[in-house]
């Protein structure tokens, strides 16, 4: 590895834990302001410190991001349609590389959508970000993208999602959990992080979807919804940190969690 793609790599994923958490901010790209996302910068502040990198897209990045943090960015570079329109799998490139380097992300993002219509466009948009991006050595995360399709989140489409993306050069995957998840990890020679899905009921599911994820060799979670529209954000990343970087049990994140609620309820 060149030391430019050594280096974004070792910002994004710790060399100390070999692990990461990314916070997923780039929901609006086709949902529009989603809860807790309607004003980005101001749910971001809080969390920053927490977060390994955030992902977002460039309009997010430029209008709510300080330029003057350090903390690593994920360029989300795909897009091109929205829950209103006909088809959430007719995505293409909409970011270009050099457009990723003027803003100085470490890593690019694109989603692609196997078993769809456009299994081949986006799989084609993904092998050419690749080409581009190795070339500045910038990391490509590639989103394996099941959207409601509860039946595809399960091994074996994941595994084949996972494999086929890093088959075409992605250096990060990011797939959804799912029963016999090491069976992923396993057919994925790069790491592998995983959706957080939409907002669960409860805490201590999310906390125990990040144990089980990293129990079976996820190397951590680019998690959103389940983080910023948590009762208690600061919380709940905290708990996740000590999940992943730190081997903590979901006993030990809830309490985490539960100490940073009373930090609030005290100052209330
Ligand atoms: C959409 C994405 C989103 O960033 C991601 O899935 C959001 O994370 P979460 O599901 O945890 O809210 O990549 O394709």
């Amino acid at each position: 590895m060149d030391w430019g793609m050594k280096n974004r790599m070792a910002r994004l994923i710790s060399p100390q834990t070999g692990h990461a958490v990314f916070l997923a901010l780039d929901h609006g790209y086709f949902q529009g302001p989603i809860r807790k996302l309607e004003d980005v910068g101001k749910t971001v502040q809080p969390l920053l410190p927490y977060a390994d990198a955030v992902m977002v897209a460039r309009g997010i990045m430029r209008n709510s991001l300080d330029a003057a943090r350090t903390t690593p960015v994920i360029l989300r570079v795909s897009g091109g349609m929205t829950l209103a329109g006909p088809d959430l799998t007719r995505e293409g490139i909409t970011t270009s590389v050099k457009e990723a380097v003027r803003l100085n992300a470490t890593a690019v993002a694109l989603s692609i959508h196997v078993g769809t219509e456009n299994e081949h466009s986006t799989l084609t948009a993904l092998s050419k970000l690749v080409d581009e991006a190795e070339e500045y050595g910038m990391p490509t995360l590639a989103v394996t993208s099941v959207g409601r399709e509860l039946e595809k989140r399960e091994a074996r489409y994941l595994a084949l999602c996972c494999r086929v993306a890093a088959e075409l050069g992605a250096r990060i995957v990011k797939s959804y959990y799912c029963e016999e998840f090491e069976r992923v990890v396993r057919g994925c020679p790069v790491p592998v992080v995983i959706a957080g899905g939409p907002k669960m009921e409860s805490d201590s599911d999310v906390l125990q979807l990040t144990y089980d994820a990293v129990s079976r060799g996820a190397v951590g979670v680019d998690m959103g919804r389940n983080i910023f529209q948590s009762e208690s954000p600061v919380g709940m990343i905290r708990a996740i940190r000590a999940i992943v970087h730190e081997g903590a049990t979901v006993k030990q994140a809830a309490e985490v969690l539960a100490a940073e609620k009373g930090k609030v309820l005290s100052k209330a």
